[in-house]
């Protein structure tokens, strides 16, 4: 046993930011200390780990191979990092009350009735979150149903009324509902001294509870929702030959072109919440063999049963291998390969599934009003659509079917919610076209759409997450990790 004290030090990209407590005489450290980190879903975020140790500083997992004496290639430890998104204030309950037989409070009329609810603190003061509405000239008010976050935290004033009586309650006996439990008495301390008769002040009932959280894109992701990526391709003449250098296709050995890194920069983010890392991948617009018909949804790999592509690297390949088997033709229409998505999307709507198709096109678009037409019957499945336009062809049909400014229709029916993301590519290159000025900012800008877009969906299904399996956990700390 070596005795030897560890610290973890967490660097965000740019610089440091956290420093966990050291820990003595251990080799399975379990920090205590945690960080908040703000998550993107669009962006890769690099951690760096570094390992302090009272031997030395050292940085990633060095310092285990220290620990074994520095035996090179040998296994040495395991980190667990767990992530878990802040859940505070994301629920919020939704209650009415009523009340009976309050006491008489006003010289000409009745009461006018409105209840105050406080919030107890951890140091036993009481801070108002909500007062309802005055109900005028009753004994017996309904007050109005309001909605407020579980952990709401207003600092009320407290200005005077004549006080009828209170009660005290519980988050957790208010979640039971409208029963028995839930008529509270309430009770004038200062009467109920005085009087000997006295009974209460009237009692207060709940009428309704229900809570309603707000989930998030990564609640859906650790329940187990699966994001099915399907690429598709535009192998459409206008494009240009492959094989002449101001191809859009064209293939440079020593270089991607638009298409492949548009492919790449957009994969590479997308592919970490595919957890089998298997793509579909479709071209569209061109001839096949051998009989030379034209397909708009074809497999990139040629295998109608089995179009998945392993990893964003064997889409590229078999993206290359099309290029040389097939003929660029034409026209350029979209509906196919979104009416293919939806059809896979119709059949999983239960939440467990969530489409993304990406389509990558030079934009001269052929079938705009069937593209339109499957854009509004994809609105209302689990299915986001992402168009990335490489070259230099006037992109307004692109702009119209993204919807951003005036929602998509088509004959008369609005589209249910925004599914289409555009982003011109053009935009992210430097002034000769062959290289991306920064891949992240694409990537960021394409998927920036995509949680909200997913939310949408599961909400308006009302859709909730399945509870996240527990962290993973090696033998040997099964009595630790699952707090963190
Ligand atoms: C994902 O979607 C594609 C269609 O775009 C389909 O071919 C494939 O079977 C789907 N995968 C799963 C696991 O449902």
């Amino acid at each position: 046993m070596f005795l030897i004290s560890l610290a973890l030090s967490l660097c965000g990209a740019d610089e440091g930011f956290g420093r966990t407590e050291v820990i003595d005489n251990t080799l399975n450290p379990d920090f205590v200390r945690k960080y908040i980190l703000d998550y993107f879903f669009e962006e890769k975020q690099n951690l760096r780990f570094d390992f302090l140790s009272s031997f030395q500083l050292c940085k990633s997992f060095i310092i285990f191979c220290v620990l074994h004496r520095g035996i090179p290639g040998k296994k040495c430890g395991t980190i667990i990092l767990s992530a878990e998104e802040l859940s505070n204030c994301r629920d919020s309950a939704t209650m009415q009350f009523c009340a009976n037989k309050l006491d008489k409070k006003d010289f000409f009329g009745k009461s006018d009735p409105f209840m105050v609810f406080y919030r107890s603190n951890e140091d036993g003061t009481f801070t108002i979150c909500h007062k309802t509405e005055v109900v005028k000239n009753t004994l017996n008010p309904v007050w109005q149903p309001f909605t407020i976050p579980v952990r709401a935290l207003c600092n009320g004033d407290y200005d005077s009324h004549d006080f009828i009586g209170d009660f005290t309650t519980s988050y957790r006996e208010l979640a039971r509902g409208q029963s028995q439990f839930n008529v509270y008495e309430v009770i004038n301390t200062k009467k109920k001294m005085k009087k000997k008769k006295y009974v209460n002040s009237g009692t207060v009932t709940l009428l309704s509870f229900s809570v309603e959280s707000e989930f998030t894109f990564l609640d859906y992701i650790k329940g187990g929702t699966q994001i099915n990526f399907t690429v598709a391709i535009d192998f459409t003449a206008s494009n240009g030959n492959p094989s002449q250098s101001t191809s859009l296709h064209y293939m440079n050995p020593y270089q991607l072109n638009a298409y492949a890194m548009a492919l790449k920069a957009v994969g590479e983010i997308i592919q970490d919440y595919d957890s089998d890392k298997m793509f579909p991948a479709l071209g569209f617009g061109a001839k096949l063999p051998p009989d030379g018909r034209v397909s708009h949804e074809f497999p990139l790999n040629g295998n109608m049963e089995n179009p998945y592509c392993n990893g964003i690297e064997g889409i590229l390949e078999a993206y290359h291998q099309s290029l040389k088997t097939v003929q660029l033709y034409g026209p350029t229409n979209f509906a196919p390969v979104v009416n293919h998505v939806a059809r896979y999307a119709a059949a999983v709507q239960d939440g467990s599934q969530y489409f993304v198709l990406l389509i990558i096109t030079d934009g001269v678009i052929s079938d705009m009003a069937q593209t339109k037409e499957a854009i509004v019957n994809g609105a209302k499945l689990p299915m986001s659509i992402i168009i990335v336009g490489v070259g230099q062809a006037e992109f307004d049909a692109m702009v119209e079917l993204d919807g951003d400014d005036i929602r998509i229709s088509s004959r008369g029916k609005l589209a249910e919610r925004d599914i289409v993301q555009f982003v011109p590519f053009r935009d992210y290159m430097d002034r000769t076209g062959n290289h991306v000025l920064s891949m992240a900012r694409l990537a960021k800008d394409v998927l920036a759409e995509i949680p909200d877009q997913f939310i949408s969906y599961m909400k308006s299904r009302g859709i909730k997450p399945n509870p996240a399996p527990p962290p993973y956990t090696p033998p040997g700390h099964q009595h630790h990790h699952t707090q963190i």
